[in-house]
């Protein structure tokens, strides 16, 4: 509810004119620091799911703040994790997209065993600002057979319009933040 929301946003840290200048960085890690935060975080992300769990087969978290959480969250639903990585990581085979970021550009990359034909994924990441790298991770996913069903974020930037790149499918966020 709105204290444990409350709760989630006295513990984000935010860091003005990192990693460069006009950015406010906003940092989730005391949240995962903080037993109780960390507990609910989980708790609220499970309730704020944008589909039912019987409406997606797998979790796919973004690196690197996606793993922090993706994969709990995946084992406390009975769902497997799919990890999405920055290019260069994976040994083949894999498939990769390109993307702009709020501040650079890079490419994700999966296996491509990681995702089945068919499957429906929720995707899961800290934050939305731009909305590009949940974008490329769809794209990806979609890309290998799969079919990306939801996105759970802790937190959306507002004013940069990121949820517009990600059409019509349903997504949720904890906490809104200005850019
Ligand atoms: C941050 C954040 C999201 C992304 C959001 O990740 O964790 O993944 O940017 O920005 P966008 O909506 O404009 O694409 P970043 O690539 O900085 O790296 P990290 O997760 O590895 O820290
Ligand atoms: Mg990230």
């Amino acid at each position: 509810g709105k204290e444990d929301a409350e709760y989630l946003v006295s513990l984000v840290r935010s860091v003005p004119g990192f990693p460069k200048e006009g950015i406010i960085f906003r940092d989730f890690m005391p949240v995962l620091a903080d037993a109780k935060g960390l507990r609910i975080l989980l708790n609220a992300l499970e309730q704020a799911l944008p589909v039912p769990p019987s409406e997606f087969d797998s979790i796919a978290g973004l690196e690197s703040r996606g793993f922090l959480f993706g994969p709990a969250m995946a084992a406390h639903l009975g769902k497997g994790f799919i990890a999405v990585r920055k290019a260069g990581k994976l040994p083949p085979e894999t498939i990769g997209e390109s993307y702009d970021l709020e501040y650079g550009t890079a490419s994700v990359e999966i296996e491509t065993i990681a995702v089945s034909k068919g499957e429906r994924v929720l995707i899961v990441d800290d934050l939305i600002a731009t909305g590009g790298t949940a974008k490329a991770a769809t794209d990806l996913i979609e890309k290998a057979g799969g079919t990306v069903v939801g996105f759970s974020f802790v937190m959306r930037l507002e004013g940069l319009d990121g949820l517009s790149k990600l059409g019509s499918t349903p997504s949720s966020s904890l906490i809104s933040m200005p850019a």
